[in-house]
């Protein structure tokens, strides 16, 4: 019979499982301790009390026992012994030793000679006896002096002496069947205290469980406890949680995929827009310089200056739409392990050939044996082209453009320096945006592209830039 049960868990939901508590910390473990020794303790208490209760009423019984047989004694050995009948006061002690416990019974005269007992040896001894009865115990004895007086007169005393041996070990007895009832109240309390935890934490273990499930994501568990008790109410409230948090996950959800929307509507247009902002300039010349041409009258110089101008602005529009092509295209990376230094190095090699290279020392400072990463070289190369080219075309001049290559804690850091103008502050927040440029031949992808392709190389690029002073670009790649 299983009234408790987990309605739509999916098998493959593979979240981390707490750690199991140690036993003595469960919940469990502690339910059980303390109803066992409650258990115990009361169940202790009250059968010590009986057991009290109980050796004193046996030791009660062997007293009035050992009373009334030693009165009876003295009744029956009074007359004897004023008679000094000697024969009946040796019935008498002879009676008395077939009473059970009794050890030791005898008739003492006035002067404390022994006149009968039990112990036939003893008869004739001089006894030194005390002045009034007595009881004493001891040695697994009790032992009993009762003075005969007739009209006031001591005639005699009357000894008697019971072993408190069976008495001991009834008492023993007692004390150890309470013992034992003390030890049977700790098992069934722990057998008790054990099935009560076992059925309440059962409950708490499918709750545990389920808010597991919830917290790896997946909303759609319900618990279905029985409402008759609190850890049930617990269950209701969990699965109205768990209801109120799917509706409100559905509802971010949608938002969300309404915003993404939203944004990429955005980019389209702004990119759209930069786009056509970039070619309208160079196609309204190259319009223009088409018109020109087209006069019959145009001069020679004209003519010459117009062909200039369509030639290079139609090569700047097939540069905006190659840029453009590279940033639209980039690839999945198809990131494998390799030396980031060779490839540096080659690309530094073309870089020294590009003309505005020509008044720049290009260096390249590289530990080939500690510079392998995870990269996918073709985007690298063009990574690293598009930023050494970038410094070139900052220095003005004559230059220095230096890249770094060196191992960091698990990372491989490429740094590319150089001496050039600087990025002024207003262009560095907005600087890796497409078409974002600072130079007047500039497309402003160069960076965008840089930055996707890192991206895919789980990398971002890092800038730090002085006008004036000069820039360093760099980035991490994971070392092998
Ligand atoms: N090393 C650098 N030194 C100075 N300015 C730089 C440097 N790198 C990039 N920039 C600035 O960032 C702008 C954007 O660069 P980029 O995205 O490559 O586009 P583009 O080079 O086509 O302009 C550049 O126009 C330039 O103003
Ligand atoms: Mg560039």
């Amino acid at each position: 019979m299983s009234a408790v049960e987990l309605r739509s868990l999916p098998e493959h939901v593979d979240s981390a499982r707490p750690p199991k508590p140690s036993l003595f910390r469960t919940l469990r473990f502690r339910l059980m301790l303390s109803v066992a020794l409650v258990h115990a303790v009361l169940m202790g208490t009250f059968v010590w009390s009986e057991v009290g209760k109980q050796s004193q009423a046996i030791r009660a019984d062997l007293y009035s026992r050992a009373h009334s047989l030693i009165t009876l004694m003295a009744v029956a050995s009074t007359n004897a012994l004023l008679a000094e009948d000697l024969g009946s006061l040796a019935e008498v002690t002879q009676r008395v030793k077939r009473q059970p416990d009794v050890m030791e019974g005898a008739i003492i005269d006035v002067r404390g000679d022994v006149l009968a007992s039990t112990d036939a040896r003893q008869v004739g001894h001089r006894l030194r006896l005390p002045d009034a009865a007595l009881a004493r115990q001891g040695h697994g004895r009790l032992r009993l002096e009762e003075q005969i007086r007739v009209a006031g007169q001591r005639v005699g005393t009357v000894l008697l002496e019971m072993s408190t041996r069976h008495l001991q070990s009834e008492l023993a007895a007692t004390r150890d069947e309470g013992l034992l009832f003390i030890l049977l109240a700790l098992v069934v309390g722990s057998v008790a205290a054990w099935v009560l935890s076992l059925f309440i934490t059962r409950n708490l273990h499918i709750l545990m469980e389920a808010a597991r499930r919830i917290g790896s994501g997946d909303l759609g568990v319900r618990v279905a406890l029985p409402a008759r008790d609190e850890v049930g109410l617990l269950g209701g409230a969990f699965n109205a949680m768990a209801e109120s948090l799917q509706r409100i996950s559905a509802q971010v959800q949608n938002e969300h995929e309404k915003r993404t929307d939203a944004e990429r509507l955005a980019c389209v247009g702004e990119l759209s827009a930069s786009i056509a902002h970039e070619i309208r300039n160079p196609l309204s010349a190259v319009i223009n310089s088409v018109k020109l041409l087209d006069r019959s009258n145009l001069p020679a110089g004209d003519r010459a200056q117009a062909i200039a101008i369509l030639n290079t602005e139609s090569l700047r529009l097939q540069r905006i739409l190659n840029d453009f092509l590279d940033f639209a295209r980039i690839r999945e990376s198809r990131l494998q392990e390799g030396d980031i230094c060779g490839l540096v190095e080659e690309v530094a090699g073309l870089i020294r050939q590009h003309p505005q290279a020509a008044a720049v020392k290009v260096e390249v400072e590289c530990d080939a044996h500690h510079s392998r990463a995870r990269h996918d070289p073709d985007q690298l190369r063009q990574v690293v082209w598009n930023l050494m080219l970038n410094a070139i075309q900052a220095i003005p001049d004559r230059g220095e453009l230096r890249v770094r290559v060196e191992r960091a804690a698990g990372t491989v850091r490429v740094s590319i320096t150089d001496n050039g103008s600087g990025i002024p502050d207003h262009l560095l927040d907005k600087i890796m945006r497409p078409f974002v440029t600072g130079r007047k031949q500039g497309t402003g992808l160069g960076l965008s592209i840089a930055q996707r392709i890192l991206m895919q190389h789980g990398t971002v690029l890092s800038i730090v830039s002085h006008v004036n002073v000069g820039t360093e670009v760099s980035f991490d790649l994971e070392a092998t």
